[in-house]
Parts: structure tokens; sequence; C-alpha cells
């Protein structure tokens, strides 16, 4: 896995990570590893099983024998498919608490990592390129206006028929930034090497065509 190619995406909820990694796992062939659907996974284990938030040894096991699977573009935990109940408000809530647990994120360091496998990897989170791959080629880190990030998520629950309060999203994507960037342990911030790109008057496609030549600079992509 040393040699491996691996990109890394990170920034905070809402800014666009997921849409990019997408698109670069298509342009590229390479392995997608979602971080944050592990934590979600995590999190929803842990109301389903009654976990206390401050239970870490509890935690911290379920973290060690996570029962998560990644079919396709399906999240499968203990055989059951809980790719839209993961994708909630409320279990993203309970993934940004118990994500800053060190003894939790240690647990999940090297599961993360295995993803790292030829021809290369798509990493997106919080702390791929501080943490999990800091050695990695090319770094991107994607940052938006919170007020710009609740919009887009907002407008995403209305294609799901989902109506939602642009205020309180709002204010629930400060929370989870707060806590995200404040923790102790692997907090959201841009590594030092990354390449920062503001998303808040950029279209995704534009987003994807900046990332896109940065890979072709670095010579991961012919
Ligand atoms: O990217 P996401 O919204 O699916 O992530 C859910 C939560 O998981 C987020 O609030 C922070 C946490 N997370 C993390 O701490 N480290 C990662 N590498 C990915 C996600």
């Amino acid at each position: 896995m040393n040699n491996v190619a691996v990109v890394t995406i990170d920034g905070p909820s809402g800014v666009g990570k997921g849409t990019l990694a997408q698109y670069l796992t298509c342009k590229t062939g390479f392995h997608l590893l979602d971080s944050g659907a592990i934590y979600r996974a995590l999190a929803y284990g842990a109301v389903a099983n009654q976990l206390a938030l401050d239970d870490v040894a509890s935690l911290e096991k379920l973290a060690t024998e996570l029962p998560v699977e990644f079919k396709a573009t399906s999240i499968i935990y203990q055989d059951a498919d809980v790719t839209s109940k993961v994708r909630t408000e409320e279990v993203a809530a309970v993934a940004s608490t118990v994500a800053a647990i060190p003894e939790v994120r240690a647990a999940l360091l090297e599961r993360q990592k295995a993803f790292a496998e030829s021809p290369g990897l798509i990493a997106d989170g919080r702390d791929m390129g501080t943490v999990v791959f800091p050695a990695a080629p090319v770094k991107i880190y994607l940052t938006a206006s919170a007020e710009v990030r609740a919009e887009r998520r907002v407008k995403q629950l209305k294609t799901q028929g989902i109506d939602a309060n642009i205020a309180q999203i709002t204010q629930d994507i400060r929370e989870r930034d707060e806590r995200d960037a404040n923790r102790k342990a692997a907090p959201l911030r841009p590594a030092e090497d990354a390449v920062v790109i503001d998303t808040s008057d950029l279209n995704i496609q534009d987003v994807c065509q900046k990332a896109e030549s940065l890979l072709w600079e670095k010579g991961l992509m012919k």
C-alpha cells in the first residue's frame, strides 16, 4: 500500500467533498474511502445499541469491531442496508460527537488506511491529509461559508421531498464545524501542503475541473 497514489479531500460538512470524490473516482478508476460514512455507521451502531455517548470503552470496542461493509454505493450494517438511515442530521450530530473521542479515532485508523490499494485511492473526510494519509501526493481542502453550505443542503433535501428550515440547518452546520474544528484529536484543518479551494462562489463543475487539473499536474492521471 505504500506506493499507492492517494488523493485526500478534506473539509467541513456540505462543502461538496462527496461529489468531488465520486467525480475523481470515476475519472481515475481509483478506490473510494468515504470516512464520514464509517463515523456515521459507528454513530448508527451506538444509537442502535443504546450506548451512552460518553461511554468511551464501549464506543472504542464498537469502533474496533464495527460490522459495516461498503458495497458499491450502499452501506451495510450487520446485513441491513442503512445507506439512507446514516444520512440523517441526527446521525451526523452523533457522528460528530463520537468522532471527537481519541480512542475511537485510533480504533478506526487501520481500517481507513487499508482502503489504500492499487491503483489508488480517493479519500474523503476531515483528517485524511493531516492524520490518515499524511504522505498523500495530492491533498485538497474544500471550504465554503456555513450559509452557502446550508443553502445547498436545503436544496438537496428538497429534491428528496424533505422540507427543511434553513436557520436550523445553518445552526446545525455551525455547531458541527465548531466541534470538528475545536476537538483535540485530529481537528478539522487543512494540511500544510493542501491546496485550499473555496467553493462558495464556484459551481461543482468548476471545483471538479480544478481538482482534476491538480491530478494531471501531479501525474496521477494519464
Ligand atoms: O463527512 P460526513 O458529514 O459524513 O461526516 C460525519 C461526521 O464524522 C462529521 O461530523 C465529522 C466526522 N468525521 C471525522 O471526524 N473524521 C473524518 N475523517 C470523517 C468524518
